[in-house]
């Protein structure tokens, strides 16, 4: 159990096929003890109380991550419910209105974009200086967010998202620069291959992008249990001495060039239409 004693902190586990519930699932295996939490809105289907149930009854924190007071209020219980100071996060958080409503990138609503980036990104930030103010991670903790390669290349339907991944892993390195020198604690993020969940699945054409990525990797697509292992091993002390990374967890997709199955799958496309 390489988990056991430690104690942690895991947003955005929305339905069975978020890629936090799997990653509470193995915290829990791994003897893991954590506070759940997602924005008031995702609770009212009730689908986070089974899981809490399944990881030994977890403390459940609502938190409006953009909302500083949710966030202050979620460290300050989170360690009242644990009993001290936390071991590790888990940011699993996105949401862009713009793509949600269908707004082309050439047209951007920047009210629904302040909102892209305050959810999907600055909360990261958020989340960090609460946990920096309040001092509330233990020596070696490990702070983890999960993100996406429209990071580094243009994917033309993920759209703003990209440019809030792009924040997103920059905070990981400005912060995590600060943490490692004050606190020794490490701060990364996690770049997953296209996941079948509801975040993912709202981004128009996510059927032939996960096509695409699950042709051209050597690897094939990561799964959400795939990437739930590799942030139980971020969590761990045998990574002790990562920081400031973004890490690819994607089957080989970022450093491919080139895939005759990707030639396959045009060929079979360009048949059925
Ligand atoms: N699915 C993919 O293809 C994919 C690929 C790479 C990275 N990611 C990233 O993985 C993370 C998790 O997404 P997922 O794919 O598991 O989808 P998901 O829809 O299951 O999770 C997204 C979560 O964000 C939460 N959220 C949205 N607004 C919030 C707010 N204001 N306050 C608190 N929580 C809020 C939702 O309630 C939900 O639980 C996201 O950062 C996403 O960008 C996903």
């Amino acid at each position: 159990m390489i988990l056991k004693g430690k104690k942690g902190i895991i947003f955005g586990a929305l339905n069975d096929k978020s890629i936090a519930w799997q990653v509470a699932l193995k915290a829990h295996e791994q003897g893991a003890q954590f506070v759940l939490t997602n924005a008031p809105i995702a609770m009212r289907m009730g689908e986070i109380n089974k899981l809490a149930a399944d990881c030994g009854n977890a403390v459940i924190i609502p938190c409006d991550v953009s909302k500083n007071e949710d966030m202050d209020n979620l460290i300050d219980k989170s360690m009242e419910a644990l009993g001290g100071k936390i071991d590790f996060v888990l940011h699993s958080v996105g949401m862009s209105l713009n793509i949600r409503k269908g707004k082309d990138y050439t047209d951007i609503d920047y009210k629904f974009m302040h909102d892209t980036l305050d959810i999907s990104a600055i909360s990261f930030h958020r989340l960090m200086q609460s946990l920096w103010k309040k001092d509330a991670v233990n020596d070696w903790g490990s702070i983890l967010a999960l993100t996406y390669i429209g990071a580094q290349r243009v994917f033309p339907d993920y759209h703003e998202m990209g440019d809030a991944k792009s924040l997103l892993e920059s905070y990981a390195r400005s912060f995590g620069y600060r943490f490692g020198k004050e606190k020794k604690i490490r701060v990364n993020t996690i770049s997953q291959s296209p996941t079948k969940t509801t975040a993912g699945s709202g981004v128009k054409g996510f059927g032939d992008f996960f096509d695409y990525a699950e042709a051209l990797s050597p690897l094939g697509n990561a799964s959400a249990e795939d990437c739930a292992n590799y942030c139980i091993a971020m969590f761990s002390d045998f990574t002790k001495m990562v920081t400031m990374q973004n890490l690819f967890h994607d089957g080989g997709f970022s450093y491919t060039g080139f895939s005759y199955d990707v030639f396959k799958l045009m060929d079979n496309k360009s048949k059925e239409e």
